[in-house]
């Protein structure tokens, strides 16, 4: 698969101060093919300034895949010189989200050259901006356009072409989580099927930060949820927090199997729309649940296992059985400017009104990382580790 949008990004080690690793991050702003690894992985593409100056940041880096809070480290990261293209940005906060994990473990689809900054998401300020840049002005909030920034770190010299704005009169933890996951809610509601006020989407995995935007997006437009999670000594406090964002059904994984599903689509429709962020039985289930002709779209595969189609589901009912990648969609649509702006405007009007809110999150400092990380493994945490600066 050939990626779009690449920049090569070349870590260059310049010499060790005090005991602190000092880098310069310097790419080639120009875009490229990116080179082929030894894994057959595409490294990630990234882009920064290409001048080295004094100023320093600190940044969760980490140079070895493996166990998150074992090989991430806060260290100094040099920062390069501002150019005529490039901007200052002071990070904010940035979440730690599974693909995070995953991009450090070394499982993910795409992977960064080593040594990495940690982290895909988050929203930071602008300070300065370079002679020739238009979009930005210092004090704008800005997102990252594509995954593969590195946003776990204070400060980043990034090209302009490489951030997109955002409201700055929306909350932080909003900001910082609004690039990914709300983005990835609102697109699998629109794109996938044509969905009407009283039409029915389920989804599992349904109290993650997708699951959670998928709520509240579908319940601004008046679709039914059937939200299924893991059971839980809480669950009851869970359930209450998803109906107060919105949530119609909240069920346990067990209960796609009993008979009880027959009594609910006696109040909802069958969904036309399952949302697949778990794979396994889970996912198997959706798919027996919904209508003829209807589709499943595959996002997550949390429980690490694969996907089984029934048989019947696609003979009898004609079921669609599809994927999607939100990265993908930023690179289908990086020369549609207006594309991701129009979503995050209408993402933003949502947050205003009170529709949209950001997912329960804990907000740590960065030099609280490896707590972080490791809470962002756990099973049945249902908050979101977010890294403030
Ligand atoms: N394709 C895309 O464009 C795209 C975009 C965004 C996210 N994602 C993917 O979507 C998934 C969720 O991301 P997120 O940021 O929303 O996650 P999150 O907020 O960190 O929540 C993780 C969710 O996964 C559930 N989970 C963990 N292990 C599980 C297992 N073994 N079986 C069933 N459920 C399990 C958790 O349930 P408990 O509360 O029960 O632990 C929780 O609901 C991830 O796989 C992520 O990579 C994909």
């Amino acid at each position: 698969m050939e990626l779009p949008h690449h920049v090569g990004l070349l870590v260059k080690r310049i010499g060790v101060t005090g005991g602190t690793l000092c880098r310069t991050l310097t790419t080639a702003c120009r875009a490229h093919r990116l080179p082929v690894r030894s894994s057959g992985r595409r490294s990630l593409a990234a882009r920064y300034s290409s001048a080295a100056s004094g100023s320093a940041c600190k940044a969760l880096l980490y140079r070895n895949h493996g166990d998150p809070a074992q090989v991430v480290q806060l260290e100094s990261v040099e920062l390069p010189v501002l150019d005529e293209r490039s901007v200052l940005v002071k990070m904010l906060a940035a979440p730690i989200n599974p693909s995070d994990i995953n991009m450090v473990q070394g499982t993910y689809a795409i992977l960064p050259d080593l040594p990495a900054v940690g982290g895909n998401e988050g929203v930071g300020v602008v300070m300065e901006v370079g002679s020739q840049v238009t979009n930005l002005r210092a004090g704008d909030w800005v997102i990252p356009r594509d995954a593969g920034l590195g946003t776990w770190r204070t400060a980043a010299v990034f090209s302009e072409e490489v951030l997109t704005p955002v409201a700055n009169d929306i909350p932080l933890l909003s900001a910082a989580t609004l690039g990914v996951n709300p983005c990835t809610a609102f697109r699998m509601l629109s794109d996938f099927e044509t969905l009407k006020p009283g039409d029915t989407v389920i989804q599992n995995a349904a109290n993650s930060g997708v699951g959670q935007a998928v709520i509240q997006i579908a319940a601004a437009r008046g679709i039914h949820t059937i939200n299924v999670v893991r059971d839980r000594p809480d669950l009851q406090k869970l359930t209450e927090k998803m109906h107060a964002m919105g949530a119609g059904h909240v069920i346990k994984e067990e209960t796609l199997r009993k008979p009880e599903m027959k009594e609910l689509f006696k109040k909802v429709p069958r969904p036309k729309l399952a949302l697949n962020g778990v794979g396994g039985k889970s996912a198997t289930e959706l798919l027996r649940h919904l209508q003829a002709g209807g589709t499943m779209v595959t996002y997550g595969g949390m429980s690490k296992q694969p996907v089984t189609v029934p048989v019947s589901a696609l003979i009898f009912k004609d079921v669609k059985v599809r994927g999607f990648w939100v990265s993908q969609w930023k690179r289908d649509h990086a020369h549609d400017r207006g594309a991701l702006q129009d979503m995050l405007a209408q993402l933003c009007d949502l947050i205003r009104e009170g529709k949209l809110t950001a997912p329960a999150c804990t907000e740590v400092h960065l030099q609280d990382h490896t707590h972080a990380l490791d809470n962002a493994m756990k099973p049945f945490i249902s908050t979101k580790q977010v890294l403030v600066m």
